[in-house]
């Protein structure tokens, strides 16, 4: 079954909004298998966006994933790695529709709340990184969602 790693960003944890945002991925019909707050270290915040290592705001980036804790969790459900980046919306919460978590939460790129895997090797790669395969508590919800038409 398909998974994706999303990360509420401290800024989220900070105004209160993770029972909130957990809410829209529940009430979507996906399975939580993964759920931790934790701190963040450097090394793992650059392991984490080692792909953006040159980008001009890399170091911005890192210091703000560090700068209290965040909380790391795993998704099931099938198209959950799509269905996911639309829940979260655009990257730049000012672009993100309305009715979206960027959209509805944020104004700022740097503070924008919350990270969603963008394909199947990068959700791979990420869940590896956060959890490990023994991290997780997969389960198998009486009502399945996607058997539905
Ligand atoms: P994420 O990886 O966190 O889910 O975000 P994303 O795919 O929507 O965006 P991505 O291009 O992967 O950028 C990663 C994070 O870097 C910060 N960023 N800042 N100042 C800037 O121009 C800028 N661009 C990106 C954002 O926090 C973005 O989520
Ligand atoms: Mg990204």
């Amino acid at each position: 079954m398909e998974k994706s790693f999303i990360m509420i960003k401290p800024d989220g944890v900070q105004r209160g909004l993770v029972g909130n945002i957990i809410s829209k991925f529940e009430a979507k019909g996906f399975t939580l298998v993964g759920l931790k707050q934790m701190s963040v270290s450097r090394e793992l915040a650059e392991a984490h966006y080692a792909v953006h290592k040159e980008r001009p705001f890399f170091g911005s980036l890192v210091d703000y994933i560090i700068s209290a804790p965040v909380v790391a969790m795993v998704w099931e459900g099938n198209g959950v790695i799509a269905s996911a980046r639309k829940l979260i919306g655009a990257t730049n919460p000012l672009e993100a529709e309305p009715g979206t978590i960027r959209g509805d939460y944020g104004i700022t790129i740097g503070r924008n709340l919350i990270h969603g895997s963008d394909a199947p090797e990068t959700a791979a790669s990420e869940i590896e990184l956060w959890f490990g395969e023994s991290g997780l508590c997969s389960w198998e919800p009486a009502l399945k969602p996607w058997l539905y038409e």
